[in-house]
């Protein structure tokens, strides 16, 4: 073996070892401001660490060869890179979009659209199709046709204010052309770097001596997230406009019209962008640009098709956090053939052990990789893959590289062998009759499992707390310092008694301590829907959260209905099940996590450090049904059940799937049966669809 990166460290002479700190230095730091400044990761948790031990270990052979200011004085990067921007809410959420994998996807939301409009088969609808482009989005805002502000995406609600990074690119207007502009306007869109700008910024990073960008998306991120927007101004970034936010007025009917519109305001818009009449016809546009995709100027992971029709795409409204109106048919995952060397498994929050393929570094698609999810022990036996066997792994834009076939195996391969037992805790493992996971079952002694909650609560969309990453976490937990979420709140209180204080040790200063206590104490106050999916309960994502907060309206209420409902007779596990989207499964999880007295002594603990804001449903102002239950039977004409329940839904109105003597209206369409009954016998009103209709207008 003579490439060094994988000599044991015990075998290294001095000038070898002198070469792997040297390397190992500029690696984690390449790591550390991917994690940290750039939030992208480009290596497993474990594998950093794996880097970490080995400069370690070689320091501590040849202790006069130590860098001055090695990775070894450092932990992870400074909080304060990733707090340098102020945060501000976006006028309008900026959506994700749902993803088509192929032909069948695309014409199932095709017909997905028809349905929840209500149109037959044959009606046409009109897409607009244009090339996704990998990048950043970001959303500017003119007033007056002057640039006001730039932010990014951040978690869709909440962006960064790069106003004066974004204002450095030319095809970002200062002030907006033409005179037809609302007053208000937010004109949305992707910041990128061509092809070519991203190999002439590596050369030079090379040059100088810096770590290299993986791939143009991640140079652009870093050119963006600048504190000093010199430094963005000297990256060439590019934008296109493709959609918008918040508007004083509508100007177009069709998105295509809008875009046109945009155009004419002086922004750049895709020329591969064009009108297609049809599923058939979009897919065309979908080949044709995919066999041009090598030869464009800058990257793109797919095709966005949009329904033209902007009445439609209010109608259709959004579910999670993308439009119905809208879908991302993504081009095939890349592929990359290479070698399995070793197996490792993961912990995860709830206990699930991921088996992780270690293996020779591969590029797939412009990014190196040298770990791929195995999923769990039956895709292993699945792929009959096992350890020195040739492998296809294959990428696809954000997802985790997994291993899809064994390619080759070899003569002198060895089995995979499953653990029995945690490789955190030592716990047993054991896996439910209808699951494929094996889980740890130390639930809440295995430390594993307890840093991966930690994680979960302090994610992007739970409490997203600034300067507290995954990396500091388990810095916390292993210091002892932070075992429950409740601790977070009271670290500071805590350093300020201890010794040594955070601010003295190694990669933390009076700065970033600062800083770190801050952005704490700015997440004191929490939004109900964040706190509840913050808490990490099993099925309790962020679309259960929001469901259950626009069913309870304040924690309080919502914790005492959930204790309540422990008693399978009464009243609370009536109402919770009642909720149009909480089946019995979702349900039980929830009710089984608030009897376990350790969870609710984490919950007493962390409300008694956090004020959970009461929820305010959207658009409740003026509605006429904010707050009521309601409850729709029989065949509705006018619109499908589906989107009058979202139509309530954004009223600000709880729709259950039965009746009960809560229910406020009962919405009666043709065919209508034993709930009509039910509805007289409890005095509950009943609505036909067109004075539902009348009613909210
Ligand atoms: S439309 C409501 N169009 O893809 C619609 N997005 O995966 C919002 N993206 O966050 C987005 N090219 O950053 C749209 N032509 C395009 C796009 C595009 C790239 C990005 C955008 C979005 C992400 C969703």
């Amino acid at each position: 073996m003579n490439d060094i990166r994988f000599m044991p460290v015990t075998k290294l002479n001095e000038k070898q070892a002198e070469q792997e700190l040297e390397r190992l230095a500029s690696e984690i730091s390449h790591h550390d401001e991917l994690y940290h400044g750039k939030d992208n990761p480009a290596i497993s948790d474990a594998e950093y660490d794996e880097l970490r031990l080995r400069n370690k270990k070689i320091e501590a052979r040849f202790p006069h060869l130590k860098y001055h200011n090695g990775p070894e004085t450092k932990v992870g990067s400074t909080p304060s890179v990733t707090s340098g921007f102020a945060k501000v809410a976006h006028a309008r959420p900026m959506l994700s979009l749902d993803n088509a994998f192929d032909k069948n996807d695309v014409f199932e939301f095709i017909s997905k659209v028809k349905r929840f409009l209500n149109l037959s088969d044959e009606d046409n609808i009109v897409l607009m199709a244009e090339p996704k482009i990998d990048g950043l989005s970001a959303s500017l805002r003119y007033e007056k046709g002057r640039l006001v502000q730039g932010l990014t995406r951040g978690d869709g609600k909440v962006g960064e204010n790069i106003t004066n990074n974004l204002k450095t690119i030319d095809d970002i207007p200062k002030q907006l052309q033409g005179g037809d502009w609302p007053d208000v306007v937010e004109i949305r869109g992707e910041v990128y770097m061509a092809k070519e700008d991203f190999f002439a910024l590596n050369s030079h990073q090379e040059q100088a001596g810096k770590p290299l960008f993986a791939n143009p998306r991640n140079a652009a991120a870093g050119s963006l997230r600048q504190l000093d927007s010199d430094v963005t101004a000297a990256r060439k970034l590019h934008f296109f406009a493709y959609a918008w936010g918040e508007v004083s007025e509508p100007f177009g009917k069709m998105q295509w019209d809008c875009l046109q519109k945009m155009q004419d305001w002086g922004f750049v818009i895709n020329d591969l962008a064009k009108r297609c009449d049809d599923g058939e016809t979009a897919i065309t546009l979908y080949d044709r640009i995919g066999n041009i995709r090598a030869s464009l100027q800058y990257d793109i992971d797919g095709v966005v098709y949009k329904v033209n029709r902007l009445d439609f795409q209010d109608r259709l409204g959004m579910v999670a956090r993308a439009p119905r109106w809208a879908i991302a048919h993504k081009f095939p995952a890349e592929k990359a053939r290479t070698t399995l060397r070793s197996v490792d498994y993961q912990v995860g929050r709830t206990g699930v052990i991921t088996p992780v393929a270690r293996l020779d570094p591969v590029t797939v698609g412009g990014v190196v990789v040298s770990n791929a999810t195995l999923h769990n022990a039956d895709e292993i036996a699945r792929l009959d893959i096992k350890i020195g066997d040739e492998v296809i792994i294959q990428r696809a834009g954000d997802v985790i590289p997994q291993v899809v076939e064994v390619a080759k195996t070899a003569p002198d391969s060895k089995p995979i062998i499953f653990p029995k037992n945690c490789p955190s805790c030592e716990s047993h493992l054991e896996r439910e009759e209808d699951e494929v996971a094996w889980r740890c079952s130390g639930g809440l002694i295995c430390p594993a499992q307890r840093v991966e909650r930690l994680r979960h609560f302090v994610s992007r969309n739970a409490f997203d707390i600034d300067g507290l990453g995954k990396k500091q976490i388990a810095f916390f937990f292993k210091e002892g310092m932070i075992e429950s979420p409740a601790d977070i709140f009271t670290l500071e209180d805590k350093d300020a008694e201890g010794l040594p204080r955070l601010k003295n040790r190694d990669g933390w200063g009076e700065l970033s301590t600062t800083n770190l206590w801050q952005a704490i104490n700015a997440n004191r106050t929490m939004a109900m829907d964040r706190f509840l999916f913050a808490l990490g309960i099993h099925h309790i994502g962020q679309q259960n959260a929001r469901l259950l907060c626009l069913n309870y309206l304040t924690i309080a209420k919502f914790t005492a209905a959930i204790e309540a409902a422990q008693d399978p007779n009464s009243e609370a596990y009536g109402e919770l099940l009642n909720i149009d989207g909480i089946g019995p499964k979702v349900a039980d999880t929830l009710i089984s996590f608030f009897a376990e007295p350790h969870n609710m002594q984490v919950l007493k603990n962390l409300l008694a450090q956090v004020t959970v804001e009461d929820f305010e449903a959207p658009d409740m102002g003026a509605s006429p049904v904010a707050g009521k239950i309601i409850v729709f039977t029989g065949s509705l004409e006018k619109m499908t059940r589906q989107e009058a329940k979202v139509v309530a839904e954004k009223l600000g109105a709880k729709v259950s799937s039965s009746i009960s003597k809560k229910t406020d209206l009962l919405i009666a369409g043709p065919g209508a049966g034993s709930k009509l009954k039910k509805a007289a016998a409890l005095n509950v009103k009943v609505l036909s669809e067109d004075q539902w209709l009348d009613l909210i207008k």
